[in-house]
């Protein structure tokens, strides 16, 4: 048998993913083997420097034929155990190629994109959001396959965990809104929808590609409404919004145009946007946080305002 060589791990990315915990830092410790391993198995060669974002580190390689692909290596977590399924699923509508997966830890050889080329880098706002809306059409118009977590599982779990969270928060206004989002997920547990959602399409989430000009990577993909997967889009290049003058107008605007786009129901919209709104306010009170974020505070006010 042979020994793979080790890749190396940037020291940033090694020092900001250590920073999440003790399994991160397990994961971390194997990570080289791993790498080696895989360009290994695959017959890849390195090809430039290495990527990252908060849960993976992305290595741009060359298959054996010269092809560019892109070795993504992440921790197998729930969030992205069905990331490979929707992927094939999606077969690379409005996303990124998946060339091959290991199953056992989670890595994916994907068709290289521009990395250089975020959505995120184009300043222009109705351009960003033109982009996100129809990626966002495509990609929720298809069923998700058998067997993927699901958004009313979710939305149940969140409705139960919230009257433990709300008095962590300092501010009785913010404990009412978690407490209205809570509610108005409750409503809709029974429509929680069956498409396939991205759960993750922000504009830093979306990469200029040859074959389409734009695609989306980074799924971490569940079954469930189209309205659940407005938020990441609306939230995301948040200076847009308060440099406009008008936060409400702004969201509003955003709101309304990917909704249309995803020919979401309104309601349903507006309930799982809160939905979202809730399972960010969850997450900051599970990180020790007693605030909720202003952006998504204004969100939900927002949202609320203009309920019909
Ligand atoms: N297919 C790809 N081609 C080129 N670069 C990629 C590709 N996928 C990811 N990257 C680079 O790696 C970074 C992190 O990848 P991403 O899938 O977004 O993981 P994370 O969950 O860490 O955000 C991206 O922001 C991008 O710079
Ligand atoms: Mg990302």
């Amino acid at each position: 048998m042979t020994i793979s060589t080790p890749i190396d791990v940037p020291g940033a990315f090694a020092a900001s993913y250590g920073a999440q915990g003790a399994e991160a830092r397990t994961w971390l410790a194997g990570l080289p083997r791993l790498g080696g391993e895989l360009l290994d198995r695959w017959e890849l060669r390195p090809d430039g420097p290495a990527r990252w974002g908060m849960a993976s580190l992305v290595l741009p390689v060359r298959r054996p034929g010269g092809e560019p692909a892109a070795l993504k290596l992440q921790r197998l977590r729930e969030e992205t155990a069905g990331a490979a399924d929707g992927l094939r699923a999606w077969r690379s509508n409005g996303i990124v190629r998946l060339l091959e997966h290991d199953e056992s830890s989670a890595a994916q050889l994907l068709e290289r994109l521009d990395a250089s080329r975020p959505l995120s880098s184009v300043t222009d706002e109705e351009t960003a959001l033109g982009v996100l809306a129809g990626l966002l059409a495509r990609l929720t118009a298809v069923p998700a396959p058998a067997g993927l977590r699901g958004l009313s599982d979710i939305a149940a779990a969140m409705v139960e965990e919230t009257p433990a969270a709300v008095p962590a928060l300092r501010d009785p206004d913010e404990r009412k809104l978690l407490e209205t989002c809570a509610a108005a997920v409750a409503e809709l547990t029974g429509e929680a929808g069956n498409r396939l959602l991205h759960w993750d399409l922000h504009a830093g989430n979306v990469l200029a590609g040859e074959r389409e000009p734009w695609l989306a990577i980074d799924p971490e993909p569940l079954a469930g409404d189209p309205g659940f997967d407005l938020l990441p889009a609306i939230d995301d290049r948040w200076e847009a919004v308060t440099s406009s003058g008008d936060i409400g107008r702004a969201v509003l605007h955003r709101f309304d145009r990917l909704t249309e786009a995803v020919g979401a129901d309104r309601r349903r919209a507006v309930g799982w946007t809160l939905g979202r709104v809730l399972q960010n306010g969850l997450w900051d009170v599970e990180d020790g946080k007693d605030r909720l974020e202003p952006a998504q505070v204004a969100i939900a006010r927002t949202l609320l305002d203009h309920r019909r």
